[in-house]
């Protein structure tokens, strides 16, 4: 069939453009083996580098004595700390404003510290050199609790010793690095004083770690001749680490080029700069030859990013009848012994104010208090917007307290106090203005597709077993709303290290009618060669399949602040539209002249222009691409191509409605998810089967946190759970069947109406699992016990509650 008899359906079904579950294009490369991953990058007479790590937690480090390492054949330079400090890069600077050290200066912080750089032929012969260099530690004292930090006399940075200023105002203790104060403390402590009911608990988001499959690498290759840096590196932001190494190393930008390869998951992990990619930079610059560097799994585990580790200590009160009037939340933050924390300038605590979750709460107060320790810096969003998933979990857990307080069911508690669909835009106690949201309306269908009431009945009966000595089997109904905040700038509120959080699109129409799209983000499993395509489909007509889509190369993409926080579609996404309507506006004009009628003369039909009240007469975008170029137009330029770099007025406020049923054996602690169901709104949706992908992948992932998952310290600072032996990463044994489902509620400023999406099931889906467990033996007297619940702790909270006779 030709144009002419196709029908609009049949023509917008062939772009597979947006709503179309189309397969990802990505795959054929990715299941053939074919991927190009950091770790695959090979170039000529290509050394190799690998740290030497602080076995101590806490420790003056006397002296390194590298003599037995540069002995060993095919060792070709040991670096340490003094080697760095003439070119003034011993220390680097951090996301959050504060410094940390590259290679240990004079003391460690951490376990796994970086403390010397060993660059050999091979990256055996590297591992081998490592273990020759010999290091004298003094022991120092060792603070892994935070709490006991803000007492302890023990000075973590005494670089910072007598520094009452920090990098977000003033500091109370040489161990506290900021408090952030957001709402109205007054106010709010007046509203807990004069309510009829308050709940208080203690929740605590324990210390996890993204954990992506690939962990971090970079091979960094001065070309002394040309000048030119070229740094290949796992990272999620690769123009802004191209910033960053030109402001710190002194090399013109242009002169550095920055390229992502494929990244196999990133989770927040590699959004931060490590030790590792400037050692690399540097070793190649002294050695003159290409040096990759790539950590093992213990190592990323060890000493990368970790996520969350929040003691949130809450207050929320209420009417009697279940209204709730008031909320304060004061947060002790673990950052660990430097404050890296992945976070916008302005939000040393991330988005951690949208701990007002989906209700609407009239009065509110939050302060978080940063506080160093003996531990691994970091604190990225785990598959999360900044510090999210804490604030959910937080308001979560706070929302089903107050429902035991108030002796009311948790369903009804929630539905009394949700926002409702005409209150939006709202605005939040905290600060944030909602963009749109229809939760009773996803609540409602949420209770009915998993049959709330008989689930309730359900439960009831199953105590009255338990009692009766019938069964050893408790069953509980974890239920969540959370309303998520994703797509971060806007620049005037949103930057990282100056830089703002806008970004991009460059799209190239060639003559034939086929496109490459170019963007700021860079992709690491989320199928955006996919999906973007499919924006551009279905707003310029030409079909998905022939648009190829780069991310990732700094030499060639429009300057983008990267993918993390599930922005690429609210920021990037945007920007595509935009730059794809540039493109359309162009393309009426050629058109029009064409068809020789006026530009206001055509209007636009799916895939071409066509004249009105003349649909027959019309030029299609293949038509008009090949005219563009070949065509001598009066008054236009050749060439049919546009960028568009866009800073969004606001966020956007993807939300969602999870229900999980888990059976638990009261007497092993085992625990088994009889029933996953999650609903999620994240407006227009593009297209529908990765958006099941990425719930089926963050609900997994907050399985693993929620029910086993954590980076856990001994009282001398030794990582306890540092191989995947003890980090739990869910099997297909582990993990259950999830049932999907949705509401569409579009964002009215974004051009499209499309939210994010990658981050909701991990925000969503912890404190879905957790109150499960929570809801399992709230029948028994529970009100409050801490995450992960693994089979050991949950055959504590029976013990204690006296359920083992
Ligand atoms: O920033 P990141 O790519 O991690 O997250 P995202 O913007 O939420 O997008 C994750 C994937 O889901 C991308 O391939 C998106 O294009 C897709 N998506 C979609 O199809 N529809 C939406 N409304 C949101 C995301």
């Amino acid at each position: 069939m030709n144009d002419q008899t196709l029908t609009a359906e049949e023509r917008a079904a062939n772009l597979k453009g947006m709503g179309c579950a189309r397969k990802r294009v990505e795959d054929v490369r990715f299941t053939q083996g074919k991927g190009n991953y950091v770790d695959d990058i090979k170039m000529d007479g290509m050394l190799f580098g690998d740290f030497v790590r602080s076995p101590y937690a806490h420790a003056r480090v006397k002296s390194v004595n590298k003599e037995a390492a540069l002995a060993l054949p095919g060792v070709i330079a040991v670096l340490t700390a003094e080697d760095l400090a003439p070119l003034g890069l011993h220390w680097m600077p951090t996301l959050a404003g504060d410094k940390q050290m590259v290679l240990a200066d004079g003391k460690v912080l951490f376990q796994g510290q970086e403390v010397a750089f060993v660059v050999a032929e091979d990256r055996y012969i590297a591992a081998d050199a490592a273990e020759l260099v010999d290091v004298d530690y003094e022991e120092l004292p060792v603070i892994t609790d935070p709490f006991e930090s803000l007492k302890s006399d023990v000075v973590l940075r005494e670089d910072l010793e007598g520094q009452t200023e920090g990098a977000h105002g003033p500091r109370k203790h040489h161990n506290h690095i900021f408090t952030w104060e957001q709402g109205d403390k007054d106010a709010t402590e007046a509203v807990l004083a004069e309510a009829d009911v308050v709940a208080e608990e203690m929740v605590y988001y324990h210390r996890t770690h993204p954990c992506p499959l690939e962990t971090c690498g970079s091979v960094a290759s001065m070309d002394k001749v040309t000048g030119k840096l070229t740094l290949y590196g796992t990272f999620q932001a690769p123009h802004a680490i191209r910033t960053v190494v030109s402001l710190i190393s002194g090399i013109a930008e242009h002169n550095i080029r920055v390229i992502s390869p494929d990244i196999g998951g990133g989770f927040g992990n590699k959004v931060g700069a490590y030790a590792g990619y400037v050692c690399s930079v540097v070793a190649s610059i002294v050695t003159g030859k290409p040096v990759k560097w790539v950590e093992d799994r213990m190592e990323n585990l060890m000493s990368t990013a970790f996520a969350r580790d929040y003691w949130m200590q809450g207050k929320i009160a209420a009417t009697k009848e279940g209204k709730i009037t008031g909320l304060w939340c004061h947060t002790t933050a673990d950052h660990g012994g430097f404050d890296a924390c992945a976070d916008p300038t302005k939000f040393p605590a991330g988005f951690m104010n949208i701990c007002t979750g989906s209700y609407d709460i009239p009065m509110a107060y939050l302060a978080v208090d940063g506080v160093y320790t003996n531990k691994a810096p970091g604190g990225v969003a785990y598959r999360c917007s900044f510090r999210v998933t804490e604030a959910a979990y937080f308001i979560e857990r706070m929302i089903e307290v107050l429902a035991i307080k108030l002796n009311m069911d948790a369903a009804e508690l929630r539905r009394i106090n949700f926002i409702k669909a005409d209150q939006f835009p709202y605005q939040s106690a905290l600060g944030w203005e909602y963009d749109s949201g229809d939760y009773h309306t996803a609540w409602e269908k949420a209770l009915k597709a998993v049959d709330y009431d008989s689930l309730r009945a359900e439960q009831a009966q199953r105590v009255e077993d338990f009692k009766a000595g019938k069964t050893r089997k408790v069953l509980g109904i974890g239920l969540t709303h959370f309303t998520e905040i994703v797509g971060a700038g806007p620049v005037k509120n949103c930057d990282i290290l100056g830089l703002g959080m806008f970004d991009s699109c460059e799209i190239r129409i060639h003559p034939t009618g086929s496109a490459i799209a170019r963007l700021g983000t860079i992709s690491q499993g989320q199928g955006h060669a996919t999906t973007f395509a499919q924006i551009i489909a279905s707003e310029i007509g030409l079909p998905a399949d022939d648009i190829t889509l780069e991310e990732g190369d700094t030499d060639t993409a429009p300057y983008g602040l990267g993918t993390y926080g599930s922005r690429s579609t609210p920021v990037a996404g945007a920007a595509t539209a935009m730059a794809a309507r540039k493109i359309r506006a162009k393309a009426q004009m050629i058109a029009a002249y064409l068809l020789e009628v006026h530009d206001n003369d055509v209007e636009w039909d799916v895939d071409r222009f066509a004249v009105k009240g003349a649909p027959e007469r019309f030029k299609t975008m293949k038509e008009i691409a090949f005219a563009a170029y070949n065509q001598a137009i009066p008054g236009l330029e050749p060439g049919l191509e546009a960028v568009s770099y866009y800073d969004p007025p606001n966020m956007t406020y993807p939300f969602g409605a999870y229900i999980c049923v888990m059976e638990i054996d009261v007497d092993t602690g085992e625990w088994e998810v009889r029933q996953f169901y999650a609903l999620d709104d994240c407006g227009t949706r593009i297209n529908p089967m990765i958006i099941e992908g990425q719930v089926h992948g963050g609900v997994t992932e907050a399985l693993a946190i929620a029910m086993g998952q954590e980076i856990a310290y001994d009282e001398m600072g030794n990582i306890k759970t540092g191989t995947l032996m003890d980090f739990f990463i869910p099997t297909a044994w582990e993990t259950p069947n999830y049932t999907t489902d949705h509401t569409v509620t579009p964002s009215p400023h974004h051009p499209i109406g499309a939210k994010g999406v990658g981050e909701s099931p991990n925000v969503g889906g912890v404190p879905a699992f957790s109150n499960a467990v929570h809801d399992a033996f709230r029948p028994f007297g529970l009100v409050q016990s801490h995450m992960p619940h693994d089979h050991w702790r949950i055959w504590k909270i029976a013990n204690n509650l006296g359920m083992h006779g």
